[in-house]
């Protein structure tokens, strides 16, 4: 166990804090030890920290997922059954599943991140969501020691949420294998997503396999997001909103090109955070080493020392801006770790 340590290298967004304790965990042996033995001190299950925004130092113990193993449970003509532990990179899994000609997960190549993260918030890019190959979710109920495994059903998984991301559920529930299943025969890739599209028109390619719609996507992503060990980010920092149909008819009178996408109940649109921030001029914005991304106004940036508290602050003046211009409620998508002795 470490004591003392500083945070920076484990959160994408390079905040200098530092945590009492941290524990790098190899077993779910581990985490039960650490329970019983460390019961009245708060814990934070940590994996690449690639969406969290720490404010203080954390006073507690870090319990850091670097739980290995990758185990074929089934496997059938028409598709696989798998278990991965909580604690392997996703984007390696991505390409071991890639690489096998197992179908799924091929548009969520290049998410940050490590697998047993991927359920929290249901990590969705270029028209998938993971929550599509999910059959069920293991964890240890860190309030009891006891196992407990999740339906599908049971993780109430929704855009950029489950139960997992429900506040009395955070730090409770640690996720430490995820079961999915993949594709096999029959499988047919998504291409719906238009720049995916675009890049495989591009490179001439008119039946794309696994691979194929893997590298578009590697594409786009290099192109269009940060690289967090270059500048600091935990990606898009909000959640796109969701608004009533008349609402968003009434912008559209004032903003005729404002983008939307159509949701599964017809009464509501969701709009591009991204869009709303840029066109009300924060792209590019810059307050100390706080700032907005000059291409990429959902994603905020740390450029060399900024704070938590920094990047917290400019976020707020966004929400409030945005509010203003709108009329529209932005949701943070980061996950705030705020423990400090006070607030215990
Ligand atoms: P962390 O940041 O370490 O943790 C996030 C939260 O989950 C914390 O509250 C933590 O306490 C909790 N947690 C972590 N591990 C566990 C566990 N084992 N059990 C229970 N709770 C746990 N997300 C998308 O959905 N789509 C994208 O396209 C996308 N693009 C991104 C691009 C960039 C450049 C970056 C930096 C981030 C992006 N993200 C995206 C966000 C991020 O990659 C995902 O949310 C990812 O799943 C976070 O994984 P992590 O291991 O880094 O989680
Ligand atoms: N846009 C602007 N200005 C900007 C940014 C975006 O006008 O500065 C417009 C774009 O032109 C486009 C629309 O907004 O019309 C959407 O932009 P983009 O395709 O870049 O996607 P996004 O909505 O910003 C979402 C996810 C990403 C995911 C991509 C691809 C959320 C909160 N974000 O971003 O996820 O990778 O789509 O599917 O849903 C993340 O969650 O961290 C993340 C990066």
């Amino acid at each position: 166990m470490l004591k003392n340590v500083s945070l920076k290298k484990y959160n994408t967004f390079g905040i200098d804090v530092k945590a009492d304790w941290l524990a790098e965990i190899d077993s779910v042996e581990q985490v039960l030890t650490i329970i019983d033995d460390l019961h009245d001190m708060p814990k934070l299950i940590l994996g690449e920290g690639s969406n969290v925004l720490f404010l203080n130092d954390f006073k507690g113990i870090v319990l850091h997922n670097k739980i290995k193993g990758i185990k074929i449970i089934e496997e059938t003509e028409n598709d696989i059954i798998v278990d991965v532990n909580g604690g392997e990179n996703w984007h390696e899994f991505v390409m071991w599943a890639v690489n096998n000609n197992y179908g799924g997960i091929e548009n969520l190549a290049l998410i940050p991140g490590k697998v047993g993260t991927a359920p929290m918030q249901n990590i969705g890019a270029y028209g998938a969501e993971v929550k599509d190959v999910i059959d069920r979710v293991y964890t240890i109920d860190m309030t009891t020691c006891a196992p407990k495994t999740f339906s599908k059903d049971a993780c109430g998984f929704g855009y950029r949420h489950s139960v997992f991301k429900l506040p009395e559920n955070k730090n409770k529930y640690f996720i430490h294998k995820v079961r999915f299943k993949l594709y096999k025969k029959g499988y047919q890739v998504n291409t719906t997503y238009g720049a995916i599209q675009n890049v495989l028109n591009r490179k001439n390619i008119m039946n794309p396999c696994l691979k194929d719609v893997a590298e578009a996507v590697i594409d786009i992503r290099q192109s269009k997001l940060p690289d967090p060990k270059i500048t600091g980010n935990a990606g898009s920092f909000f959640k796109n909103p969701f608004v009533q149909l008349e609402k968003f008819k009434n912008l559209q009178k004032t903003y005729p090109d404002i983008p939307f996408y159509k949701t599964e109940n017809k009464n509501l649109v969701k709009i591009p955070a991204g869009w709303l921030i840029d066109r009300a001029g924060w792209k590019g914005k810059r307050f100390g080493d706080a700032g907005v991304h000059p291409k990429q106004a959902l994603v905020l940036v740390n450029y060399g020392r900024a704070t938590g508290k920094d990047i917290k602050n400019l976020a707020d003046k966004i929400i409030a801006d945005i509010q203003e211009k709108y009329n529209i409620l932005l949701q943070p998508e980061v996950n705030f770790i705020d423990i400090t002795n006070e607030n215990h």
